[in-house]
C-alpha cells in the first residue's frame, strides 16, 4: 500500500471517525467560504418558500475543503433526506435508476467524484436532471425495450476535485456552481479552536495560528495536525498545546513553515536541482520522483501553485524565486 502523508488532503485511515465528529452540522458552525454560504442560504430559503426542490448544485475544489460537509448541511437546512454515492460506484445505468426511483420529492442525491461517472450513466442523468424523467434501455437484442419513468423532483448535488474533467453538458445542467477556495489562516484558527473544544484539547492562540499556517489552507489537514500535536502535548506537556509543543511536534513530522512535507520539497528540489528550475514537463517530474502523474497534479501541485512556489507554463513547470528562497537555494539570475 502507498505510504500515507500526514498533510495529504484526502481522508486517511487514521482520520477514522473524526471527519464525522468534527463535521459542522449547520451553516452557523461552518467557518469561512462566506460568499458561497450566503448565496446558498438565499437559494435554500427561496426553494423552501416556493415548496420546490433546490436547483442542482455543483461543488468544485481540492479535497478536504468541505464539499461533503456543505452537501449535508444543505440537507439539514432543507429538512430533506440525503442519499450519498459516488461516480465510480455507479457502474451501470441500472445502479443510478435504482437510486433515483427510491428518492422522494425534494430529496437530495449527493454524487461525490462526479467527474468519474461512466458515460452511459451520465447520459441518463441529463433528462433526470432536466425533466425528472428516466429513459433507460432494459435487456438486449430483440427483446430490449425502453423504460420511461417519472422521477421525484430531486436535487442533485455533485462534488468534484477536477472541474476540468467534467463534460460541459453535465456542468451546464447545474443551476449553481460553487468553487471552494483554500482557507485563510484566520478561518483555520477558528476551525482549529472549534475542533479543540469538541475533542477537549487545551490550546493557546499562538499554537492554533502555528497549526493553521502549516495546514495548507485545508480544514481536514488542520484537524489532523491538531490531533498529532495533541499526542506530543500529552506525552511531553501535560496535554496543553502551546506554541513550543506545536513547533516541536510539527517539525518532528517534517512539516515545514509553509506546510510542505518531504514529498513537496522533493518535487521542488527535483525541478531546481535536476532541471535547473524548469520549465520541465509534469511527466518528467513524475518519473524523477517516482510518483504518479495524476497524484502530482491533483495532490501536490494545487497547493504549490497557490503558495506561489511553482508556476505552470505552456512549456512545463517552473520553480519560482520564492521556492528557491524557501528551500535556501540561490536562484539563477534569469529568474529575477
Ligand atoms: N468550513 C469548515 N468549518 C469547519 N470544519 C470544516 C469546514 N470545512 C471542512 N471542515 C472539516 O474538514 C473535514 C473535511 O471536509 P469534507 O469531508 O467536507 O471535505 P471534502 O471537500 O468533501 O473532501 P473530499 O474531496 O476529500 O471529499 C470535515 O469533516 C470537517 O471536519
Ligand atoms: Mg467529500
Amino acid at each position: 500500500m502507498k505510504e500515507e502523508r500526514t498533510i495529504q488532503s484526502q481522508t486517511l485511515s487514521e482520520d477514522g471517525q473524526s471527519d464525522y465528529t468534527l463535521r459542522p452540522g449547520s451553516f452557523q458552525e461552518f467557518i469561512g467560504q462566506t460568499r458561497i454560504k450566503e448565496n446558498l442560504c438565499i437559494f435554500i430559503e427561496a426553494a423552501r418558500r416556493r415548496g420546490e426542490p433546490l436547483d442542482h448544485v455543483l461543488f468544485c475544489g481540492p479535497p478536504g475543503l468541505g464539499k461533503t460537509t456543505i452537501a449535508n448541511i444543505i440537507a439539514n437546512e432543507l429538512k430533506v433526506n440525503i442519499k450519498t454515492t459516488s461516480g465510480p460506484v455507479l457502474e451501470r445505468a441500472g445502479d443510478l435508476a435504482a437510486i433515483l426511483t427510491n428518492l422522494s420529492d425534494n430529496d437530495i442525491l449527493f454524487i461525490d467524484e462526479i467527474h468519474r461517472l461512466p458515460r452511459i450513466v451520465e447520459e441518463i442523468m441529463y433528462p433526470a436532471m432536466e425533466d425528472f424523467k428516466l429513459d433507460i434501455l432494459i435487456g438486449q437484442g430483440p427483446s430490449a425495450r425502453t423504460l420511461k419513468l417519472n422521477l421525484p423532483r430531486f436535487t442533485l448535488i455533485g462534488a468534484t476535485t477536477r472541474t476540468g474533467l467534467l463534460t460541459s453538458p453535465l456542468r451546464d445542467r447545474f443551476g449553481v456552481i460553487n468553487r471552494l477556495e483554500y482557507y485563510g489562516h484566520q478561518d483555520l484558527v477558528v476551525i482549529i479552536n472549534r475542533s479543540a473544544s469538541i475533542i477537549d484539547i487545551e490550546i493557546t492562540d499562538e499554537a492554533s495560528l502555528e497549526i493553521a499556517r502549516r495546514s495548507r489552507g485545508t480544514p481536514r489537514i488542520a484537524n489532523r495536525l491538531l490531533k498529532r500535536v495533541r499526542d506530543f502535548a500529552q506525552v511531553k506537556n501535560n496535554g496543553v498545546v502551546d506554541l513550543n509543543i506545536a513547533k516541536v511536534a510539527l517539525s518532528s513530522l517534517n512539516i515545514d513553515k509553509l506546510g510542505l512535507d518531504d514529498m513537496d520539497r522533493k518535487v521542488l528540489l527535483t525541478i531546481i536541482e535536476k532541471f535547473s528550475g524548469g520549465p520541465v514537463g509534469v511527466e518528467t517530474i513524475s518519473a524523477s520522483v517516482s510518483e504518479d502523474k495524476d497524484t502530482i497534479e491533483d495532490v501536490y501541485e494545487p497547493y504549490l501553485l497557490q503558495e506561489g512556489l511553482l508556476e505552470r507554463t505552456p512549456r512545463g513547470r517552473l520553480a519560482t524565486p520564492f521556492a528557491y528562497e524557501h528551500l535556501g537555494k540561490t536562484a539563477p539570475r534569469r529568474l529575477f
